[in-house]
C-alpha cells in the first residue's frame, strides 16, 4: 500500500502541449513529476510516440534523440539508445528508463 502522495507520480502527468511536441516532433522536459522527459513524435502519429529519460546512464548527460539514425545519441561519450531505451553502443550499460506516452486534448501525457 502506498500514499497519495507516492501514487501521484505513477499516474498520468501532463508535461507539455501538442503544439510544443509538433514544432519540432520532440519535446524535452527537464524536471516534471517523473523526472526528466523526453518524447519524441507528433500528433499525426500519436500512436508512435516515445518517451524516455533522456539522462544518459553513464555519466548522466543529455541524450539527444537522432531522427535520420532512429536512436537516442549521447553527446558526451557517443553511447546509443534504442527507441526502446536498449543501449546500441558503449560505453552506456545499462538502458535508458522508459515511460508511456499519450496525447489528450492539447496536452502530452507520459506515465513511469
Ligand atoms: Fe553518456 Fe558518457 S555520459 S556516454
Amino acid at each position: 500500500a502506498s500514499s497519495p502522495s507516492q501514487g501521484a507520480a505513477k499516474d498520468w502527468q501532463k508535461i507539455g502541449t501538442v503544439a510544443d511536441l509538433d514544432k519540432t516532433g520532440q519535446l524535452l522536459v527537464p524536471e516534471s513529476p517523473v523526472g526528466a522527459v523526453l518524447v519524441v513524435g507528433t500528433s499525426k502519429a500519436a500512436k508512435n510516440l516515445i518517451a524516455v529519460n533522456p539522462t544518459c546512464t553513464h555519466q548522466g548527460c543529455t541524450v539527444a534523440w537522432k531522427t535520420d539514425k532512429n536512436q537516442f545519441v549521447c553527446p558526451c561519450h557517443d553511447a546509443k539508445f534504442a527507441r526502446d531505451g536498449k543501449v546500441q553502443a558503449a560505453p552506456a550499460e545499462k538502458p535508458l528508463r522508459t515511460y508511456l506516452a499519450k496525447i489528450e486534448n492539447d496536452s502530452v501525457f507520459v506515465k513511469p
